[in-house]
């Protein structure tokens, strides 16, 4: 059975990692995959996250099932984290929040119950996206179709576009939107832009699908998660996907959450019984350990004081190398105005290099990123970025 399949490609992001790995030139810069690192190139362990991994080990009794939605402490901690815990839609007990496998289970199990209550729904997702999202939500047998975004020339918006792509699309349908920090291109949604899109939703009847991958990198952990707000105050249903692999940095304990927005308390609790259908047919319910480190944090005033602090840190740094980025790009007189980085948020953006540039990159400099160059910030620091940018000037003008 096995014997007439060809082998696979490396995905285009997670198989920089291998590449990069097996590299051991000492000037090696590696802005692949997206994963926070500190001005010595390390991913350490957030100080919160250690003590309250020390303090759910002391207090766990039991290693027993906890059910397919996860710890009820988790669920409430992210959700108020997401909406704010005064929003007006937890005040209607409109939310429902279960702990997912990461981001990515949060985005599969979404799609899986959007495809129970939509047969024949397309997703339109940005052009870009994050390459994985085709994926997750196509093999879930939702249909896809992609809205105008990014601009290469402006390095912005098209919002015009996509607002007239987005008339188009009406009740039945999804939009996937990315909450902040908009992967790959960094350029993200205005407050007005927000107001203008739910109003166009709450008109059409579409329902908006956020992924919400890195709230607190990109203005603050409030301000990152305007657009959720405002949709989920001003639209009857709404669908968040959230991730806790950057701002908790718990990559590999794959914590995410998925919450519905019903229109009333009633229907969100049917939603939840779906969803939690929908996780016992997958994996029957999600691991406990990295959820309860976060749900810990998120209840205890002290620790979540310090992560909060060490969150901002990781932020300032990334805001911090984007400016950095700009001015030596143009000390270096490039013929190119890359002022925009400073503008963007969160880890990445687009460099603008064309594919061959992006190779040369790598393959004479050692530079590592995704083949549509797209930069993670974070593996930028003091000690590589004269490097980086006399390496980008010097493949722009060859
Ligand atoms: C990225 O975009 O680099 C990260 O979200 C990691 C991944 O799984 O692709």
């Amino acid at each position: 059975m096995f014997s007439s399949l060809n082998a696979l490609a490396p995905d285009p992001i997670l198989g920089l990692i291998a590449l990069a790995n097996k590299d051991h030139n000492a000037n090696k810069v590696d802005l692949g995959v997206g994963v926070y690192k500190n001005e010595s190139g390390a991913t350490p362990i957030m100080a919160a996250v250690k003590t309250a991994e020390r303090n759910c080990a002391e207090k766990e009794l039991t290693k027993a099932y906890i059910g397919p939605a996860g710890p009820a402490e988790f669920n409430s901690g992210i959700r108020d984290l997401i909406f704010g815990a005064q929003h007006p839609a937890l005040q209607a007990e409109r939310v429902r929040t279960v702990l997912t496998p990461g981001g990515c289970g949060a985005l599969r199990v979404g799609a899986e119950f959007l495809k129970r209550c939509s047969e024949n729904a397309t997703v339109w997702v940005s052009d870009p996206t994050w390459a994985n999202h085709l994926p997750l939500l196509g093999n879930a047998g939702l249909k896809l179709a992609e809205y105008p975004y990014y601009e290469a020339g402006s390095a912005g918006i098209k919002f015009d576009e996509m607002m007239s792509a987005l008339a188009n699309v009406g009740r039945g349908d999804i939009v996937l939107l990315h909450g902040c920090c908009h992967n790959p291109c960094g350029a993200d949604l205005s407050e007005a832009q927000w107001r203008e899109l739910t109003a166009l939703a709450a008109k059409n009847g579409f329902l908006p699908f956020i992924d919400l991958a890195y709230q607190g990198f990109g203005r603050g952990l409030d301000e990152d998660a305007y657009g959720i707000r405002y949709m989920a105050e001003h639209l009857p249903e709404l669908l968040v996907a959230s991730s806790c692999s950057k701002n908790f940095g718990l990559y590999r304990e794959r914590v995410g959450s998925l919450s519905v927005v019903g229109d009333k308390a009633a229907q969100s609790d049917a939603s939840l019984t779906h969803i939690n259908n929908v996780v016992r047919g997958n994996y029957s319910m999600p691991p406990s350990h990295g959820g309860a480190i976060v749900g810990e944090i998120l209840a205890d005033q002290a620790l979540r004081q310090n992560w909060e602090a060490e969150l901002a840190a990781m932020r300032d740094r990334i805001n911090q190398l984007r400016v950095l980025l700009v001015d030596k790009l143009s000390a270096q007189n490039v013929d190119r105005d890359f002022s925009f980085i400073a503008k963007q948020h969160g880890m990445f953006s687009f460099l603008g290099l064309s594919v061959a540039q992006v190779d040369q990159l790598r393959e004479q400099f050692s530079i590592y990123m995704v083949g549509s160059s797209r930069v993670n910030i974070a593996g930028i620091s003091q000690t590589n970025i004269d490097y980086l940018a006399q390496s980008i000037a010097a493949v722009l003008v060859s």
